[in-house]
C-alpha cells in the first residue's frame, strides 16, 4: 500500500485513476480546486490551489503522500485567436494554461521538496509537447523519424504544449536536486468510458496528395482512460525506472487502413520513414511502455 496524492481528482481522467489505485490497494487522497463529484465511497478530498505553495504543501501534508499522480491542469486558451481569420472565443484568460501548468507543478514540486517523502511524481504531460495538436504556424509538425519515441525533439508551440514540456523539465530538475523520481505520461487524446466515442472509430482518413510534412494536428491515436489508469498502477510498483522517464501511451489507432498505407496517402513525403511500422500501429509509439512498464491496453475499440 502506497499513499498517493492524486490532483486533479475531480477531474475526468482523476474519477478513473482514483479509484482504479484504490482498488489497488493504495490509500489515495484528491487535490483539486473544484469540488469532487458526488461518488460512492469517495476518497479523502483537499479543496486547494495547485498554483498556492500552501495549498500545495497542506496537501501534501494532509496526504503523507509518497507518490503524486498530477493531472490537475488546464487545456490550451485557443491561440489561435489572434490569427487573421479566426474567430474562436477564448475559453480562459491568456496566460491561465501556462501559469496553471508550469507554476503549479512547480509548486507541487516545491511542496514535495520541503515536506520529504514523497519518492515518486507521475506527471500526465501530452503528445501535445511533441508539438502536435495545436499549432499556430499552420506548418506542420517537423517529424524526424518514425516510429515517434520518447527521443524525438519536443517542438510544441501553443502554451499547452510548451507548458507540459516545462512540466516535464520540471520534473527532471527536481530528480536531479532532490531525488524525487519521475515518470511523464505522454498520453495520446484521452477517450472516456461514460462518453459514446463509437463514431471516432473506424474512420476513413482523407487522401492528402499535396501534403508536405508530418501531421497538424492528430495522429490518429487516442488513449482510454482506464488504459492510463492502468499505467499509473503499473508506474507506482515499477522497480526499474530512471530517474526521469518520458513514456508515450496510446490504446490503438482510429483507422482499420494499413499505417504505412495511410502515411503514404495522407503525409506522402513521410512514406520512405514509414518502413518499419507494423499493422495499424500509430506513427507514435508506446512500445518503450509495454516494453519498460509492463504496459497492455486492453481498452481498444477493435475489442469491443
Ligand atoms: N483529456 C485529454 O484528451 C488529455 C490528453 C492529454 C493529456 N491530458 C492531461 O490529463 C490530465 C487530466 O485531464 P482531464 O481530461 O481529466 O481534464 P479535466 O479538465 O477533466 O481535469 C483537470 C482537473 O484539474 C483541476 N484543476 C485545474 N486547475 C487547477 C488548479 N489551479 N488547482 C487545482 N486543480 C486544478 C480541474 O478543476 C479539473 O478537475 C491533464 O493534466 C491534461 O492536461 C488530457
Amino acid at each position: 500500500m502506497t499513499k498517493v496524492l492524486v490532483t486533479g481528482g475531480s477531474g475526468r481522467l482523476g474519477g478513473i485513476v482514483t479509484p482504479r489505485l484504490r482498488a489497488a490497494g493504495h490509500e489515495v487522497t484528491d487535490f483539486d480546486a473544484v469540488p469532487h463529484p458526488a461518488v460512492d465511497d469517495p476518497a479523502p478530498f483537499i479543496l486547494g490551489d495547485l498554483t498556492s505553495l500552501e495549498d500545495c504543501m497542506r496537501a501534501v501534508n494532509y496526504s503523507g503522500a509518497e507518490v503524486i499522480v498530477h493531472l490537475g491542469a488546464l487545456p490550451g486558451p485557443r491561440e489561435m485567436i489572434n490569427r487573421p481569420g479566426w474567430r474562436i472565443q477564448q475559453v480562459v484568460p491568456e496566460d491561465s494554461t501556462m501559469r496553471t501548468n508550469t507554476m503549479g507543478t512547480y509548486y507541487l514540486l516545491e511542496a514535495a521538496a520541503r515536506l520529504g517523502g514523497v519518492r515518486q511524481v507521475i506527471f500526465a504531460s501530452t503528445f501535445y509537447a511533441l508539438g502536435l495538436g495545436n499549432r499556430i504556424s499552420d506548418h506542420p509538425f517537423q517529424v524526424d523519424y518514425l516510429p515517434i519515441d520518447e527521443e524525438h525533439p519536443l517542438r510544441p508551440e501553443d502554451s499547452y504544449g510548451l507548458s507540459k514540456m516545462f512540466g516535464e523539465e520540471l520534473l527532471k530538475g527536481y530528480n536531479r536536486a532532490y531525488g524525487i523520481t519521475a515518470v511523464a505520461f505522454r498520453l495520446m487524446g484521452v477517450h472516456y468510458p461514460h462518453n459514446d466515442n463509437s463514431a471516432q472509430y473506424d474512420v476513413t482518413v482523407p487522401s492528402q496528395p499535396h501534403h508536405r510534412g508530418g501531421p497538424i494536428k492528430t495522429t490518429y491515436q487516442y488513449v482510454d482512460a482506464r488504459d492510463v489508469a492502468n499505467a499509473c498502477a503499473l508506474a507506482i510498483d515499477a522497480a526499474n525506472l530512471d530517474g526521469f522517464e518520458a513514456f508515450h501511451l496510446s490504446t490503438d489507432t482510429v483507422y482499420s487502413e494499413g499505417t504505412k498505407d495511410l502515411v503514404a496517402r495522407v503525409w506522402p513525403d513521410l512514406a520512405p520513414l514509414a518502413a518499419g511500422i507494423n499493422g495499424t500501429d500509430g506513427i507514435i509509439t508506446d512500445a518503450k511502455a509495454r516494453r519498460k512498464l509492463g504496459y497492455k491496453p486492453e481498452h481498444s475499440w477493435r475489442n469491443a
